[in-house]
């Protein structure tokens, strides 16, 4: 197994597949202490309600602790060397898991930790996310995922970034519609389309057709928010809606990571609507986390 989780391509697509059906197995109830006697940090450098909650409690119920770190309280948030931050607490604590800015910051302190680091979310890529999406698409499709045609529309952010390494790695088509200018990493685009077909549009409807899944997100992610007057304005005609949903398959779910605001990147209609498997997608953050902490804890080669 990998020695630390910083974004999907951290993974193979056998051990990808594997992390998933032990999720599948946890939700079914199988229990697992793995993490009996361990400690794992997590540090929250931006705010959460999801990822510091199901991260909590699946160390929990996996037999280990957690600490809240609030980027506030820590020295690392009054600008303590990620370098110093990695390796002292590498001395407390049986793991780290961190919500950050930039991804390097991620990088380097997997660099100097001696414990395994968790990706909770960078602006480059939100991994752990992508596990539960990737588990709530297997509950409605099954577990081969490679004849599926996903659909992301919006900003070519950290999601559509860990959408594109899914992709990659599972092999079904992904079609991104996002306006120009904020199309995703062109390096990650072209990584993915070794593993699978990437179409990238300025057509909402285009990326929709046909589509099994349909993804949105904010248009202003953390960190962005002056940007969202401006970003407002160049994402109207990227919302989805009723009308575009009709273009998906008939039986095409809509995911959301969440937060999400009703009226501006979806209706209620779509996110309310019976498409809609957002609390499931919500729920399998526990479920798929817990699969990964398995994982890196009880294979820590
Ligand atoms: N989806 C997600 O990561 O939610 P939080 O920001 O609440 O953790
Ligand atoms: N793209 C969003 C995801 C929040 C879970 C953000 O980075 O704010």
């Amino acid at each position: 197994m990998i020695r630390h989780f910083l974004e999907i391509a951290d993974l193979d697509r056998s051990q990808l597949l594997g992390l998933l059906e032990r999720a599948r197995r946890l939700k079914a109830g199988e229990v697992d202490r793995s993490l009996q006697g361990k400690t794992l940090a997590l540090i929250f450098r931006k705010s959460s309600t999801r990822t510091r909650v199901s991260f909590e409690v699946g160390i929990r119920q996996l037999g280990g602790t957690g600490i809240f770190l609030a980027d506030r309280d820590t020295q690392l948030g009054r600008g303590e060397p990620v370098m110093d931050t990695a390796r002292v607490l590498s001395r407390y604590v049986d793991g780290i898991m961190i919500r950050t800015f930039e991804h390097a910051e991620v990088e380097a302190l997997a660099k100097y930790a001696e414990v395994p680091v968790i990706n909770g979310l960078t602006d480059r890529f939100h991994p752990c996310q992508l596990l539960a999406d990737l588990q709530t698409v297997q509950e409605e499709f099954g577990p081969e995922l490679s004849d599926l045609r996903i659909a992301w529309v919006g900003d070519g952010n950290n999601m559509a970034h860990s959408w594109l390494n899914a992709a990659l790695l599972l092999g079904f088509e992904l079609r991104v519609a996002t306006p120009e200018g904020f199309e995703p990493d062109p390096e990650l685009v072209r990584r993915a389309r070794t593993g699978a077909d990437v179409v990238l549009t300025t057509d909402p409807a285009e990326a929709v057709e046909g589509a099994h899944v349909v993804n949105t997100d904010v248009w202003a992610s953390m960190g962005q928010e002056e940007e969202v007057g401006d970003r407002v304005a160049a994402f109207e005609g990227y919302r989805i809606t009723a009308e575009l949903m009709a273009g998906a398959d008939p039986e095409a779910i809509f995911l959301h990571c969440l937060p999400a605001h009703r009226g501006e990147e979806v209706t209620a209609e779509v996110i309310d609507g019976p498409r809609s498997r957002i609390y499931r997608e919500a729920e399998n953050r526990l479920h798929a986390q817990k699969a990964l902490l398995v994982e890196l804890f009880s294979n820590p080669d």
